[in-house]
């Protein structure tokens, strides 16, 4: 059965002192032993958040890592690096894409970095509204998933690695704008992400691989999307900096965790 993750970018904003406090706040208001929450501070702040999330079961993630392990490269941070700080990754983000001209190749390559470290990737895919509006959505987030796992169905552990992926939709228009995308809309994504996964050999279809919707999640959206039952969570951006705005869609999740484990068990209640 997939876990219901929610996890929290928070792009560049907060401090490392602020930060520890803001983790602390947010842990305390929503730890829930049935919803997986990852919180991805910037980089300065991880070992602070660390530190404030130890024993609360809420997990620490990098926004990003670099696609070598070591060597010149001034101002980057490599996957040991973050051993220790970090137990989750988030790679591909369609700011990155944007503004450091992360391509899909790349991004296969940071995926195995994160992999190769015993770091969770959150895998980010997602099309732009132009994409959207001539029909070409899923055939866009079709060839990003490719791209970047394409080489890494080709190795030999591929099933291993691919056990531990989980994928967030972000269609790019939805991120930070206030217009999230419908959550039919991103069920009928997830399924076709799922599809492709399958086409590259990932175990059981793709059928246990998290997918998770991004794009300005709110406490107030977050039940259309976890409505759905091929939709695991989310990656929150702005609202996860806001802790009444977490703790309700934390809450909700929490909802659905329980609701899916109820039926995994056999009891019916959904
Ligand atoms: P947003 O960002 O929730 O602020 O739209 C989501 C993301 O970029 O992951």
């Amino acid at each position: 059965m997939r876990s219901v993750i929610i996890a929290a970018n928070w792009k560049m904003h907060t401090v490392p002192a602020e930060a520890a406090g803001l983790a602390a706040t947010i842990a305390a208001r929503t730890a829930d032993p049935d919803v997986m929450q990852v919180i991805c501070p910037p980089f300065v702040a991880l070992a602070a958040v660390r530190d404030a999330l130890a024993g609360t079961g809420l997990a620490v993630g990098a926004q990003n890592v670099h696609h070598e392990t070591t060597g010149a490269y001034t101002g980057e941070v490599s996957a040991p690096m973050l051993v220790g700080l970090a137990t989750w990754v988030i790679v591909g983000h369609s700011e990155r894409r944007r503004d450091a001209g992360e391509t899909d190749e790349l991004i296969g390559r940071k995926l195995q970095r994160a992999w190769d470290a015993g770091l969770r990737p959150i895998l980010c895919v997602g099309e732009q509204l132009e994409d959207r509006e001539a029909g070409r959505a899923e055939a866009v987030v079709d060839a990003q998933l490719r791209g970047a796992l394409a080489e890494v169905g080709a190795g030999e552990d591929a099933r291993a690695r691919f056990a531990g992926l989980v994928i967030a939709y972000e269609p790019v228009w939805a991120i930070g704008t206030g217009r999230n995308a419908r959550g039919a809309d991103a069920a009928a994504m997830a399924d076709a992400i799922r599809a492709t996964l399958s086409r590259l050999g990932v175990a059981d279809g793709g059928s246990g691989v998290p997918v998770l919707y991004g794009g300005s999640v709110t406490a107030a959206n977050i039940a259309e999307f976890l409505a759905e039952p091929t939709i695991d969570g989310a990656l929150v951006g702005g609202a996860s900096l806001k802790p009444d705005e977490m703790a309700g869609i934390v809450g909700r999740a929490a909802v659905t965790a329980r609701a899916r484990l109820a039926v995994a068990s056999g009891n019916g209640v959904t």
